[in-house]
C-alpha cells in the first residue's frame, strides 16, 4: 500500500496522485486504540481516495438480478468523505481530486464491500469442528449446552468477546448479526469489544425457559427472561450513537428456538416486541433446521407445541392448532436462520412480513441438516442472506460459506441442481446481508451516500489466491473473464488475504480489541 497526500496547492490527479508519504494520518484515520470508549469517527479533515480494484454488487437489486448488477473497476477510486461516506466510486482517471485529497493505493488489491454475517453464535467461538456424535439436539446437548456455560465466569466471558471480535475482524465481517450469551456480563463484554473494534453489530442474548438438564445453566425463569432482555435493549440499543438510524450497536430478541422457550415466553416475548419494535430493535432466532424424522427438531416443535407449521411459533400462533396466542414476532428485522424445511405457505408468510432468512451451508454440511432448495426459496421473494452460524459452521469467512453455498445448490437433485453466479455469491455476502439487517440504505455496497464499509484484498498474502489469479485460464471475453476471477477471489481467499477491514472509512484495528 502507499499513501499519498497531495499538496493542497497541486490537487491529486490521476495522472499525479500526489507524492508526500503521509501514513500517519491516511492509514489511520482516526481509529486509536482507546478500549472503553468508541473509536472516533470521521476526525479526518480530509477525503481519502482508496485506488485498486473494486467489485461490488450496485444499486439495489434482487438475488437474480445481481449478475447485471456487478461493478468492476480494474483501476477504480473508492472516495470518503471525513464523515466516513462513499463520495465517489469509479475509475480512478474519471476522479476530480479536490485540494487535501489523500491517496491510498493498494496497488493490485481488490476493494470489496464488508462482508455481512447474518448468524454467528458468540459463545460458540471455541466450538468450531466440536464432535458432538449426532445430528442439531445432540451437538446442542452434549457440547454446544456445556460450552456456553462456561461464559457465566467473567474472566472467561472477557477473553471470549474479544478472541470472536478479532475473528470477525480477520474475517472481514463489518456487521453481523451475532447469536448472543445467556449471561449479561458477557454480553457487556461483546458490546464493549465491538465498540472499541469499531464493528457493526446487532445482538441479543439467547433466551432459554425451558431444555434439558445439559441446557439448565442457560436458563431462567420467565419473568427474568423478559426483565434481563428488556435491561440489554435498554442498556445497549443504540448505546453508541443514541440514534438507531447511525449506531452501530443494536439489540435483538432472542429465543434460541422454539424448543428452548414456552408458550409463555413466547406471548411475553411478543409483547416486548410490540413494545420494542418502533426503536428498530430486531428479533434473531432459528427455524426448520433439522428435520431427521420422529425425533429432529421440527417434528418435536409440531408435536410438542402442536402446531401446523414452525413458522406459526413465531408468528404469535404458538397455540394448540396454531391459534393465535399473543403478538408476532416476524418483520423487517427479524432474521430466521436455516429455513431448510420450510413450507410454500412459511415462505410466502416470510417474504409477506419482510422476514429475512440467515442461509447457513457449512453448517447445514457439519451438522446434516440438509441443504436449503435455493430456487424455492429464492423464488418465493424472501431475502437470503449468509451466515457462518459458527461453531455449527466451521468457518468464519463469509466467501467462504459463499463457496459452500455455491457446491451445495450444485449439488441440489435434479431440476434444482443450480450454479450459482458468483454475483450473487458476492451479493448474498453483502448487499443481502445488509437488506436483511435492514440497513440497505447505510451500508453493502459502494453506492453513493453511504457508509463506506469495506475490505483490502491483498492477494499478494495469501499465494495460492495470487497463483490462481495470476495463472487461471480466462475467458477471450471480458464479461466471463471478470465472473471467473470474482469466482476465484470468493473461492479463493483465506483470512491472510484480508489485509485491511474498514467501517464508516474507519480503519479496523484488532489491537484496539
Ligand atoms: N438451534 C438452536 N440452537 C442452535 C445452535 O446453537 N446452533 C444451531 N445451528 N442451531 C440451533
Ligand atoms: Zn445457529
Amino acid at each position: 500500500m502507499r499513501v499519498n497526500a497531495p499538496d493542497v496547492t497541486s490537487p491529486a490527479t490521476a495522472a499525479n496522485p500526489g507524492t508526500a508519504a503521509n501514513p500517519g494520518t491516511a492509514a489511520n484515520p482516526g481509529t486509536a486504540a482507546n478500549p472503553g470508549t468508541a473509536p472516533i469517527r470521521g476526525t479526518g479533515t480530509h477525503r481519502r481516495v482508496h485506488r485498486g480494484r473494486i467489485m461490488h454488487i450496485a444499486g439495489s437489486p434482487t438475488v437474480s438480478e445481481a449478475d447485471s448488477a456487478l461493478v468492476d473497476i480494474p483501476d477504480g477510486a473508492l472516495v470518503i468523505t471525513a464523515e466516513g461516506l462513499i463520495d465517489f466510486c469509479g475509475p480512478f482517471d474519471e476522479l476530480s481530486a479536490l485540494p487535501g485529497d489523500v491517496v491510498v493505493d493498494h496497488g493490485d488489491a481488490f476493494l470489496l464491500p464488508g462482508f455481512v454475517d447474518a448468524h454467528v453464535h458468540f459463545p460458540q467461538t471455541y466450538e468450531l469442528n466440536a464432535y458432538g456424535g449426532g445430528q442439531l439436539l445432540e451437538w446442542l446437548n452434549n457440547c454446544i449446552f456445556p460450552a456456553e456455560s462456561r461464559l457465566a465466569d467473567p474472566v472467561f466471558a472477557r477473553t471470549i468477546a474479544r478472541d470472536f471480535t478479532r475473528a470477525r475482524i480477520a474475517a472481514g465481517t463489518t456487521a453481523a448479526m451475532v447469536f448472543g450469551s445467556a449471561f449479561p456480563l458477557a454480553q457487556d463484554e461483546l458490546f464493549e469489544a465491538t465498540r472499541r473494534a469499531g464493528l457493526r453489530i446487532v445482538s441479543g442474548r439467547g433466551i432459554q425457559t425451558q431444555g434439558p438438564d445439559s441446557a439448565a445453566p442457560l436458563m431462567t425463569s420467565e419473568s427474568d427472561a423478559i426483565a434481563l432482555t428488556t435491561a440489554e435493549i435498554d442498556r445497549w440499543h443504540a448505546a453508541d450513537t443514541g440514534n438507531p438510524d447511525t449506531a452501530r450497536l443494536l439489540t435483538a430478541i432472542v429465543p434460541r428456538f422454539t424448543l428452548s422457550v414456552t408458550t409463555q415466553t413466547l406471548a411475553a416475548l411478543g409483547e416486548l416486541y410490540a413494545q420494542v419494535r418502533d426503536r428498530g430493535v430486531y428479533v434473531h432466532t432459528h427455524l426448520n433446521e433439522n428435520n431427521r424424522p420422529g425425533t429432529g427438531e421440527v417434528d418435536l416443535v409440531k408435536q410438542l407445541f402442536d402446531v401446523e407449521c414452525y413458522l406459526d411459533t413465531y408468528d404469535g400462533k404458538f397455540l394448540p392448532g396454531s391459534a393465535v396466542g399473543g403478538e408476532s414476532l416476524l418483520g423487517r428485522r427479524t432474521v430466521l436462520a436455516h429455513c431448510v424445511h420450510c413450507t410454500d405457505a412459511e415462505l410466502a408468510r416470510m417474504a409477506e412480513t419482510g422476514t429475512s432468512i440467515a442461509h447457513c451451508p457449512t453448517s447445514q454440511l457439519f451438522l446434516g441438516s440438509g441443504t436449503m432448495p435455493w430456487n424455492r426459496t429464492v423464488d418465493a421473494g424472501v431475502t437470503i442472506a449468509l451466515g457462518s452460524d459458527c461453531g455449527g459452521g466451521d468457518e468464519w469467512l463469509i466467501s467462504k460459506v459463499a463457496g459452500d453455498a455455491y457446491k451445495v445448490h450444485i449439488s441440489e437433485p435434479g431440476e434444482a441442481s443450480v450454479a450459482m453466479h458468483p454475483a450473487q455469491m458476492l451479493f448474498s455476502g453483502t448487499l443481502a446481508g445488509a437488506r436483511a439487517l435492514d440497513a440497505e440504505s447505510r451500508f453493502g455496497n459502494f453506492d453513493v451516500g453511504k457508509e463506506a464499509d469495506f475490505l483490502v484484498i491483498d492477494p499478494q498474502q495469501w499465494p495460492p489466491l495470487e497463483r490462481m489469479l495470476r495463472n487461471g485460464v480466462r475467458d477471450d471475453d471480458p464479461q466471463r473473464a471478470r465472473d471467473q476471477t470474482l469466482f476465484a477471489l470468493l473461492m479463493g481467499m483465506r483470512e491472510p488475504a484480508i489485509a485491511e477491514v474498514y467501517v464508516g472509512g474507519d480503519k479496523v484495528d484488532a489491537d484496539a480489541v
